[in-house]
């Protein structure tokens, strides 16, 4: 297999690029690539032996299963039993930030190491050009997590990938910044009606209003998406939310211009824009982290919109960890 080692990424991904990224893929390697939500580790989702490198190279437990991203509705339709309402919402929202969680079509050829056993399927259908082009080249599903260390906070840029991945990885497609910035919203729809799995990318309101109804929040404390668990996304510093004011010490995550300005702050939109805040979330607690504060104050951020998907990112953030190597 080509090895090419991707501790430098290319400036941007042309067609050359994009084919030889298909050709690493298709002989069972691991490739990062942009996405509009967060970059991707991709490998070809129908092979295990592919597969269970993604689960080494991330230090993924193996329990926890991948999406796989498709072009469209026609590929996912092999892979995935469409109900009425998943039907519906792929077409409202593809290609975007929604994952869907279905029932294994029969005969689909996603690995069952993907999948983690279970006979339901996350399939995505991303509008980055990028992620399109490599899936249309490759021809196949790509199993896709983000393409970060496990546990750790999601790339939104290929140098990100790089300081996570560099050497686990055989090549990074580089599409410049992701600009939404969070996951893609989950959304199951298997037996019992579509649920919320993962706030994302998709403002939940906007799923609700396009299946005209309330969406059912998962059971608390069952586990439906194992990574929507516990601490995720997590930066080394500690965080404090909903942070009034700044303690001497502390570097801050700022929203709507609360806290004073200074080298250890970054405003995530100081006009108070969601989706703007979004973009900047992973980025920003990067930056902080890298200035080797302790501890990092987060200002409190509204819950309608995308508010609801970087209150779930920046709380899993803050929750207790297990101590990492
Ligand atoms: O935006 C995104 O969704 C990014 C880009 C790369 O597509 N991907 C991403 O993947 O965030 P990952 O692996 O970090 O998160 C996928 C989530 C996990 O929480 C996993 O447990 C859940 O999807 N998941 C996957 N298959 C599932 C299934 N069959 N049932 C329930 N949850 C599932
Ligand atoms: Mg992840």
């Amino acid at each position: 297999m080509k090895i090419n080692p991707a501790d430098a990424p290319r400036p941007l991904a042309d067609e050359g690029a994009i084919e030889e990224a298909a050709h690493i893929l298709r002989e069972g390697g691991l490739v990062a690539f942009p996405t509009e939500t967060v970059y991707g580790l991709g490998a070809d989702a129908t092979s295990d032996a592919a597969v269970a490198r993604i689960f080494a190279a991330k230090g993924r437990p193996s329990f926890n299963p991948l999406i796989a991203h498709v072009e469209g509705l026609a590929a996912a339709q092999e892979l995935g039993v469409f109900s009425e309402e998943a039907g519906r919402l792929a077409e409202a929202f593809w290609p975007g930030p929604l994952t869907l969680v279905l029932p294994l079509a029969p005969g689909a050829s996603v690995s069952a190491l993907a999948r983690a056993g279970l006979d339901s399927v996350a399939l995505r259908a991303p509008a980055h050009p990028v992620a399109r082009a490599l899936i249309a080249a490759v021809g196949r599903p790509l199993a896709a997590p983000s393409a970060n260390r496990s546990g750790r906070v999601s790339p939104v840029s290929a140098a990100h990938v790089a300081q996570d991945l560099a050497r686990r990885v055989d090549f990074i497609l580089d599409g410049g910044p992701s600009p939404i910035g969070v996951e893609s919203t989950i959304v199951s729809c298997l037996d019992g009606g579509p649920r919320l799995l993962r706030p994302g990318g998709i403002a939940t309101e906007a799923i609700e209003a396009a299946l005209g109804l309330s969406l059912a929040e998962a059971a608390p404390g069952k586990i439906v998406a194992p990574g929507a668990l516990a601490s995720h996304y997590a930066p080394r510093a500690k965080l404090r939310l909903d942070a009034i004011d700044l303690d001497a010490y502390e570097a801050g995550l700022d929203f709507g211009g609360r806290f004073r300005i200074g080298p250890m702050i970054r405003d995530l939109s100081p006009g108070g824009d969601l989706q703007e805040a979004a973009a900047n979330l992973f980025a920003f607690l990067r930056e902080l982290d890298a200035l080797g504060a302790s501890r990092i104050a987060v200002a409190p951020i509204p819950h309608h919109g995308l508010g609801e998907a970087i209150n779930d990112r920046l709380a899993r953030a803050a929750a207790p960890r297990p101590k990492q190597t």
